[in-house]
């Protein structure tokens, strides 16, 4: 069992329980049958300290029965409450709407523990997404209450064992005769006590076609908050952070991971106190959202996601990684990933069905699975001005229908993949001419066009019903293997013309909530097929979007050396199974043997596509790329299940290396890319922990073989003059 509820005799502390999972563990305390406390978070030790500490000091406010034993701003909470007593960061602020106080609180009440979880219940639609029990799960469910407005509140902590991930959320119901506003809503809160030296936040940050570039640094004293107001993760910030002790490497030292299963609106708050003691809290962004609650009725956060490791932040990112791999992601719906060939950089908006087929018969010439066609098949979408919101074949594109058409290019021995964009709508499109109250816009205001398009009201349940309608019958009997999702603008201003105005903060996740509707609809529609996500690019690079989409788009920026950062900092909260990675034809790069191979060494990071005209390519390009496939075949259980090293950092050295270990270690994948030229050739050493003492391992490139313990103490490389230079090595124990 990973969890224990004990009841300690002579102690403030009146119930305690403790999580284990395999390597950490986590308790918590109940104060005076009164107060959730934190105890302990970190390595699973049977001397762990689970001492309870008040550290009172003047000017903090105390219950008088309780004096300086609990003074809420000078404890370790577990679920700390806005305006009682802690001046820190609250994970929830309750607004009584009959007295305008926002004073919250809750007393325990009880905990259980059972096998398995609950789902998490979206207030429309259904669900949230949430993490797959497994066999080994088991959920701490603790209830509060509050007297004074009637509120229940249900704290969950769902245990996965084997990837050292404890998952929260938190369920708030009305139980009151009078109705309550939510006004913040954290579905994980984390008091770290102070360590000597500080910890170190890792995140990640970007822009379109600049994602996840890793920022590091040592938080001081204050609020520190990463949050997007833009209605989804975005490009520009990411829910995944990391702390870790200053000198923390990819291999030692202590870190702890964090992360959320939502794609919107999201808020990762984190405060170092004058005591430097430093909080954690994960969930929905407080600044455009709050919630109403009438009498009788609940509301429940997204599920977020923390996990330690003693050994390094390389550690958290596999924890993560199995998570996400075991728990998170649909289940694989082909045999084997497709190679997908997609005709985005290849054609852009010209595109139509003849052109289709030939590219289809293009992409099984050369051993690809599975062409797809991007934007510009509907409507009058014959550029990004018009026809989103549309979801009609063109006539003139595929004179005798999508179905023919695609029915023939499947016969040229292939899948076939296409390109939506449900969630938009050009002002030139006939959607908006017959439901512009659809779109998401300010009363008064202009709607604030990007890329030429608005954003349907998704929390509007006719909006819902009309896409699935659309897709259902424009693409009935076509026999589609793949859907590339994509969502090219961001949210605002967000008002929603079916909700009243004291609702409006509920816009943007009743939008979320419709989101995420449509995806599950989508895959009832067409429970064979896999969706890939987009936003232009990565831009919803996050847990949610990947309990929906097998992989997501990781970047509209294809250039091979730009991708070494984006893919480098995907990695630090994600599986590399998720990250799309295409080859693409810069110039005419794809002739240049030397840019063919390193652009395809580099995409070797994911599941490999191609973006790019086959039509145009030269014999020997198209021979070139059959044989890449035939060697990411070789490799390809390792990069989309191995466990995932990272050895050099690009944006520390311009490098980028790695390996994927199998789980028994006898086959590893290593990779060296060197973007830039070293006009001083340097020796990198690679070290592949890995590796098994005592076995001899051979390299199935270049022949040679190499004992366990040599590859322990590092593999040398020499870099090169000339830049784009790749070297790999695939080592099997003999
Ligand atoms: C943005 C995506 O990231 C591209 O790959 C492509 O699908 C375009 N949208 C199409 O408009």
């Amino acid at each position: 069992m990973s969890i224990t509820i004990t009841h300690p005799q002579n102690s403030k502390i009146t119930t305690q329980a403790v999580i284990r999972t395999k390597n950490t563990m986590y308790a918590l305390g109940i104060f005076a049958d009164r107060f959730p406390v934190h105890l302990y978070y970190g390595k699973k030790s049977r001397s762990a300290d689970l001492t309870y500490r008040s550290w009172g000091s003047a000017f903090s406010p105390y219950y008088p029965e309780y004096g300086d034993s609990y003074m809420a701003t000078t404890v370790s909470s577990e679920f700390p409450t806005f305006g009682m007593g802690d001046f820190r960061a609250a994970a929830i602020r309750v607004r009584d709407l009959s007295t305008g106080s926002d004073a919250t609180e809750f007393s325990f009440r009880r905990m259980k523990k059972y096998k398995g979880r609950v789902a998490i219940n979206a207030p429309i639609y259904g669900e949230l997404p949430y993490a797959e029990a497994d066999e080994n799960t088991e959920t701490l469910e603790m209830i509060l209450d509050d007297a004074v407005t009637g509120c229940e509140l249900h704290l969950y902590y769902t245990v996965f064992p084997e990837s050292d991930v404890i998952a929260r959320h938190m369920t708030l119901i009305n139980k009151g005769k009078t109705p309550v506003s939510l006004e913040k809503c954290m579905s994980l809160c984390l008091d770290i006590p102070d360590t000597k030296y500080g910890l170190d936040l890792i995140s990640t940050y970007g822009a379109h076609a600049r994602e996840r570039h890793v920022d590091r640094y040592k938080l001081s004293y204050g609020v520190h908050r990463i949050t997007s107001r833009r209605g989804a993760s975005s490009h520009m910030e990411n829910p995944c952070i990391l702390l870790c002790h200053p000198k923390a490497t990819e291999e030692r030292g202590e870190a702890y991971g964090f992360n959320i299963v939502y794609s919107g609106d999201f808020l990762d708050e984190l405060e170092v106190d004058p005591s430097k003691k430093t909080r954690v809290l994960i969930g929905l962004g407080d600044e455009t959202f709050s919630w109403r609650l009438e009498a009788g009725e609940s509301f429940t956060s997204p599920e977020a996601v923390m996990t330690y490791s003693a050994h390094g932040i390389g550690e958290v990112s596999r924890n993560f990684h199995r998570f996400t791999r075991d728990h998170i992601l649909p289940p694989e719906p082909f045999e084997r990933r497709p190679v997908v060939l997609n005709s985005w950089e290849a054609f852009y908006f010209n595109i139509d069905g003849k052109l289709m087929e030939d590219f289809a018969a293009g992409a099984a010439e050369v051993g690809m699975d599975m062409p797809v066609m991007d934007d510009g098949w509907f409507g009058e979408r014959r550029h990004d001005r018009a026809g989103l919101g549309d979801w009609y074949p063109h006539p003139s594109l595929f004179p005798d229908g999508l179905k023919a058409f695609v029915e023939r290019a499947k016969a040229k021995g292939v899948k076939f993949g296409i390109w939506i964009e449900p969630e938009m709508v050009n002002p030139d499109s006939d959607l908006y001419r017959a439901h512009p109250e659809w779109a998401l816009a300010a009363p008064g205001r202009v709607p604030l066009e990007s890329r030429q398009q608005l954003v349907l009201d998704m929390g509007n349940p006719a909006v819902v019903d009309y896409l699935s309608d659309s897709f259902a019958t424009c693409f009935k009997d076509v026999p589609l293997d793949y859907f590339k999702w994509d969502m090219n603008r961001h949210l605002s201003p967000v008002y929603s013309n079916v909700l009243p105005p004291e609702r409006q903060k509920e816009a943007s996740f009743r939008h979320m909530c419709g989101v995420y509707e449509l995806f599950r609809r989508l895959h009832a529609l067409f429970p064979n097929a896999m969706i890939e996500n987009c936003s232009g690019g990565g831009g919803r690079y996050d847990l949610g979007m990947m309990k929906y989409s097998t992989q997501i788009w990781c970047s509209d920026n294809t250039d091979p050396v730009s991708r070494t950062y984006i893919q480098y900092g995907s990695t630090l909260g994600y599986p590399t199974a998720t990250m799309s990675c295409h080859v693409a034809n810069h110039g005419s790069s794809i002739e240049d043997p030397r840019k063919l191979n390193y652009g395809f060494r580099v995409a070797l990071n994911g599941p490999l596509g191609y973006e790019l005209n086959i039509l145009g390519a030269s014999d020997t390009a198209k021979a070139t790329m059959s044989g890449q496939i035939e060697e990411y075949r070789a490799y390809e259980h390792l990069i989309l299940r191995g466990d995932f090293y990272r050895l050099l950092d690009p944006f520390a050295c311009g490098r980028y290396a790695y390996y994927f270990a199998s789980a028994d270690s006898r086959e590893l994948l290593v990779t060296y890319l060197q973007n830039h030229g070293d006009p001083q050739k340097t020796v990198y050493t690679l070290r592949i922990s890995r590796a098994i003492a005592g076995v001899t391992y051979k390299d199935t490139i270049s022949g040679k073989t190499f004992t366990g313990e040599e590859l322990r103490k590092g593999i040398s490389v020499e870099s090169d003059t000339e830049g784009l230079y790749a070297v790999m090595w695939h080592l099997v124990a003999e």
